[in-house]
């Protein structure tokens, strides 16, 4: 299907396909930049970019997604931004691949994704991945898991100006089916951590605008470094909550919610992998819950329409629901964990209260964890 869009819109088969899934985060929220642990599974949406060499060095980008755009750059000039935002992503990839001194020449591209867009579960991660995978297999660069996802998160800090830490790009890499990675985003070391026999994970995006996103998230960041600076660490991976609360006066009320929020959500992170992998839904779900909680006080990145998801999900299962808002913040989805049995439960309680009680639609995906980075070549 996609080879035959790809020869009619560039008039041969392409060479190649490389494809990456969206994520969605168990737990580890806003620590990744901060040299801590994260907790995120691979979803079963999949970016995929068709790829066929072409030898002027232009890199021409089409996407399924929006049939009427193109973009067409030179991938040896000096560029910036163009219209399309979509395709901003390409000339972000292209742009950190050359500041890694590599030649990236030039590309066919057709694009297309199944990762829900700005609902937090990482579609521009999922699209720089996948086109890391694509320049990788057509100019045998033999880039593993760790510098693809560094790759794309170079692209998205430089290019783009978000200044996002490695989780989305790492898992979207190097993700296993069936289990959720544990990830210690200073050594950049993974485990996994399965999901049990019976449990099911939801995604319920609240379809809430998300606005402001890159700005706040940026002090969000900023924060936290200033934060760790005041207390003379490199970062706070080292911090404990109690050299948080030592520190109180010399930091300013936000440095010190965001700080206090990193290290209490360190170790809910490692506890939540252990619950997860002893089976206590239990733990889990009071650990999702206190990390919510953190969120919407100390973090200050929830809105009422996410906030009201959780209370859905609660109200609905008590302790048998793991419930929080997940991935950037300001919106975008909340992600569940409960027995399969009690899904069909959950899913008529958001049905029956959250448009009434937010004017708005829920959406929800009833996820398996799906596999990382694929790369094919055709010919
Ligand atoms: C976004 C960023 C990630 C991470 C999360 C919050 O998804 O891209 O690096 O910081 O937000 O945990």
């Amino acid at each position: 299907m996609s080879s035959t869009a790809f020869q009619a819109l560039f008039g041969a088969a392409p060479q190649g396909t490389a494809s990456a899934p969206g994520r969605v985060n168990l737990i580890g929220e806003f620590t990744d930049y901060n040299g801590g642990w994260v907790l995120p599974l691979a979803l079963p949406f999949r970016c995929r970019v068709d790829w066929q060499r072409r030898d002027d060095g232009t890199v021409s980008v089409r996407s399924r997604e929006y049939p009427e755009s193109m973009d067409s750059f030179n991938s040896q000039d000096e560029y910036s931004p163009g219209e399309q935002g979509w395709a901003n992503y390409v000339r972000a990839v292209v742009a950190a691949l050359r500041e890694s001194g590599r030649a990236p020449g030039g590309m066919n591209l057709l694009i297309s994704s199944d990762v829900p867009q700005g609902r937090g579960l990482s579609s521009s991660a999922a699209l720089e991945v996948a086109l890391l995978g694509a320049f990788a297999s057509a100019f045998n660069w033999p880039l593993d898991q760790a510098e693809i996802a560094a790759l794309g998160q170079r692209a998205e800090n430089q290019f783009i100006g978000c200044q996002c830490g490695i989780m989305d790009q790492l898992v979207s890499a190097a993700a296993q089916a069936g289990t959720a990675l544990q990830i210690d985003c200073q050594s950049l070391a993974t485990e996994d951590a399965a999901i049990p026999e019976g449990w099911a994970i939801v995604v319920l995006d609240s379809n809430h605008p998300r606005q402001l996103v890159d700005s706040e998230y940026n002090l969000r960041r900023q924060d936290c470094e200033a934060a760790a600076n005041i207390m003379g660490l490199a970062n706070l991976r080292e911090a404990t909550p109690e050299g948080v609360r030592a520190h109180q006066s010399a930091l300013t009320r936000g440095q010190f919610s965001r700080a206090l929020h990193v290290v209490e959500e360190n170790h809910r992170v490692l506890a939540s992998a252990q619950a997860l992998r002893a089976g206590q839904l239990t733990e889990l779900a009071a650990l999702l819950a206190q990390g919510h909680q953190s969120l919407v006080e100390l973090f200050e990145v929830t809105v009422p329409a996410t906030d009201t998801l959780v209370a859905i999900a609660k109200n609905a299962l008590g302790n048998r629901v793991a419930a929080r808002q997940t991935g950037g913040g300001f919106g975008g989805a909340v992600v569940c964990i409960c027995e399969q049995d009690d899904v069909e439960l959950l899913l008529a309680a958001v049905q029956q209260h959250y448009h009434q009680q937010t004017g708005l639609e829920a959406t929800s995906f009833v996820c398996t964890p799906g596999r990382g980075l694929e790369c094919v070549i055709h010919e």
